[in-house]
């Protein structure tokens, strides 16, 4: 003990200051110079990825979103959002240029863990059967217009390779999901399937990722909207892309937009990643993939911390020599309580000490408490400063193609995922990372912005413009 603790040292904040926290935020530090390799290889991968398919680690893949809606979809539609912890049917009635959404319902339910991992009929009669739940409540506020049938745009975000507006295949399952079967299958057939067995008589109109609903959802309100964002259990981005710099769409030579989803996810070039990350990845079931996704998002960042803690437990004495079992057990702290600690404004951090004492039973020092919100901070800094390159690498490309038309004027990059949304320090930290890249000239033009829920709206809006009565 007495080696232990002199090798540490209290900070004029009242942190402990040990090697091991020194060497974490050694690694995870993000300089300019770091971020600006960070936006490069984005940017180049990017332009990799467009080349041809397996060009890059970002699989830029193609949405067959090709038109933006405009406000003139009309009637009622549904969407149905599969994505994460939970997935969600709303359904809409638009009543084009001039009413524009007339009314919306939604309804949300937790997906049971151990679907997670069964197979992939289990996970889509789940949904059929929510879906069907819903639609048998639909009041008279709704009108579908007479002929037709109830149409879905269907918010999948997993990766797919899209092979039409209202197909696509898996290509793997991201953010903890192990279903079987799915992989290398239609997922658009998998749900027909699933409401066949429910006698559920709804069509598919259109299969899009989460982050192009939300470009959709947000373009529908503002015409300036560019890019789009996911920050929440996972992490993913897609674009406005001219088709004429798309090389692996050889063949289709016209001159219009298509939507780009970039899965940056996947990205991995130039990192600053520690033992902590190495070793969560190497203990993940998708080992060596997703790692940007791992660094950045908010399924992963409570998971981080808790290594680091449970190491300074071990080696620094953190807890005063106790090392709560607890603290070994994966996933135990959750991103939500690492951002509930950064709140705490308390003067004896009251409230990070009940955390740890309701998670890992362990009673702390406010010294410890301070060294355990210092943590958190290094991690979260990191993942919002590296959000906020990987925003600058999709801008510049973007830039660079088009010569003024995105840093000349303003762009809207339309955020959303409850990590954005609810964590205020990451928001901060990935503004000020794109403000030092871009400077302050051109980063006035660029505006980062919340748009909440916009993709329930922007997948019913694509249903309606890709409608087959349309
Ligand atoms: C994961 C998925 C991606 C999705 C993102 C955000 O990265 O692979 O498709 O957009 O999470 O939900």
């Amino acid at each position: 003990r007495r080696i232990l603790q002199s090798r540490m040292a209290v900070r004029s904040t009242g942190t402990i200051v040990t090697p091991i926290l020194i060497d974490l935020q050694k690694s995870c530090a993000t300089p300019l110079p770091v971020l600006r390799h960070v936006a490069d290889a984005m940017t180049d991968d990017m332009r990799a990825g467009l080349v041809c398919d397996g060009g890059s680690d970002l699989k830029m893949i193609l949405s067959y979103v090709n038109s933006l809606p405009t406000g003139n979809e009309n009637g009622l539609v549904y969407a149905l959002d599969l994505g994460g912890t939970n997935f969600r049917v709303i359904r809409v009635q638009l009543g084009g240029k001039d009413e524009r959404v007339v009314d919306t319902e939604f309804d949300q339910v937790a997906i049971p863990q151990e679907l997670m991992y069964r197979t992939s009929e289990e996970l889509f009669d789940f949904i059929a059967s929510g879906l069907a739940k819903f639609a048998e409540k639909e009041s008279g506020k709704f009108s579908l217009s007479p002929g037709r049938k109830r149409e879905i745009g269907f918010t999948f975000s997993f990766p797919v390779k899209q092979t039409s507006i209202d197909s696509g295949i898996l290509i793997k399952w991201t953010k903890g999901f192990a279903v079987s079967g799915t992989p290398g299958n239609c997922v658009v057939a998998c749900l027909n399937e699933a409401m066949e067995r429910q006698g559920l008589d709804m069509r598919v109109s259109a299969l899009v990722n989460d982050t192009v609903a939300t470009l959709a959802g947000a373009r529908y309100w503002d015409d300036d909207v560019m890019v789009a964002v996911i920050l929440g259990t996972g992490t993913n981005a897609c674009y406005v892309e001219r088709t004429d710099v798309i090389p692996k769409m050889h063949g289709h030579t016209s001159s219009g937009n298509t939507i780009i989803n970039t899965e940056w996810g996947a990205f991995s070039n130039g990192l600053p990643l520690t033992e902590f990350d190495r070793d969560m990845d190497a203990a993940s079931i998708n080992p060596g993939e997703q790692i940007f996704e791992k660094t950045i998002s908010g399924m992963y960042l409570g998971e981080i911390v808790r290594r680091v803690l449970l190491k300074m437990a071990e080696v620094d004495a953190l807890f005063g020599g106790f090392v709560p079992e607890k603290l070994s057990t994966p996933f135990a702290l959750m991103t939500p309580d690492v951002c509930s600690m950064q709140q705490d404004i308390t003067s004896d951090l009251g409230v990070v000490g009940s955390i740890l004492n309701n998670i890992f039973e362990v009673k702390s020092s406010i010294r410890a408490r301070k060294t355990v919100v210092e943590v958190c901070d290094t991690i979260v800094k990191r993942g919002g400063r590296l959000a906020g390159a990987g925003i600058v690498g999709i801008l510049q490309k973007m830039e660079q193609d088009s010569e003024g038309l995105i840093f000349g004027k303003r762009t809207v990059v339309a955020m959303d995922g409850g990590l954005y949304e609810h964590y205020p320090q990451y928001r901060k930290y990935l503004q000020d990372a794109v403000t030092e890249l871009l400077g302050s000239d051109i980063s006035k033009n660029v505006i980062i912005d919340h748009s909440k829920d916009g993709s329930g709206i922007g997948a019913a809006l694509l249903a309606a413009s890709n409608s087959k009565y349309a």
